[in-house]
């Protein structure tokens, strides 16, 4: 009985530091893992770039450098990406891209992720 204690003891530390960790990483959970965020720059370099330009510098779609989106506001390019721009060349997203990819993705641009300036 006296050894039982310090097991139960673990199990429920262990119950509660499982319980925990969601709740732990909840501020992250905007944030796409790595494997999806190297799917993201794929899609953002091949199928975003096949009009906005391999470099993101614009072709068919303008350029989504830093410096060209420096005075937009972040929330309306994730909504442009998430349901594109009626009227224009620029389709709707959501079937590849959550919201919160879209943000994630903005980011990058805004960083100047693909190497445009
Ligand atoms: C078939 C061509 C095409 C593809 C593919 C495309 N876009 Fe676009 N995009 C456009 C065009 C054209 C516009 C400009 C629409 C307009 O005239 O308002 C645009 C506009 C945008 C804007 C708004 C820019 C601004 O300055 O307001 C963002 C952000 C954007 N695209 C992101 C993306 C992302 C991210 C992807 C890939 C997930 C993507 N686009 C794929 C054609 C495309």
């Amino acid at each position: 009985m006296v050894r039982v204690a310090p097991i139960v003891a673990a199990a429920v530390l262990a119950a509660m530091t499982l319980a925990a960790a969601p709740t732990g990483r909840a501020a992250d959970e905007a944030t796409p893992d790595a494997a999806r965020q190297r799917e993201l720059i794929t899609l953002l370099r091949q199928d975003c770039g096949s009009c906005h330009g391999m470099r993101l510098t614009g072709g068919l779609g303008p350029a989504l450098t830093p410096e060209a989106l420096k005075y937009r506001p972040a929330e309306s390019l994730v909504a442009t990406i998430v349901s594109g721009r009626p009227g224009t060349a620029m389709p709707p997203w959501r079937r590849f891209v959550s919201e919160a990819e879209a943000q994630w993705l903005v980011a990058q641009m805004m960083a100047g992720a693909t190497g445009g300036r």
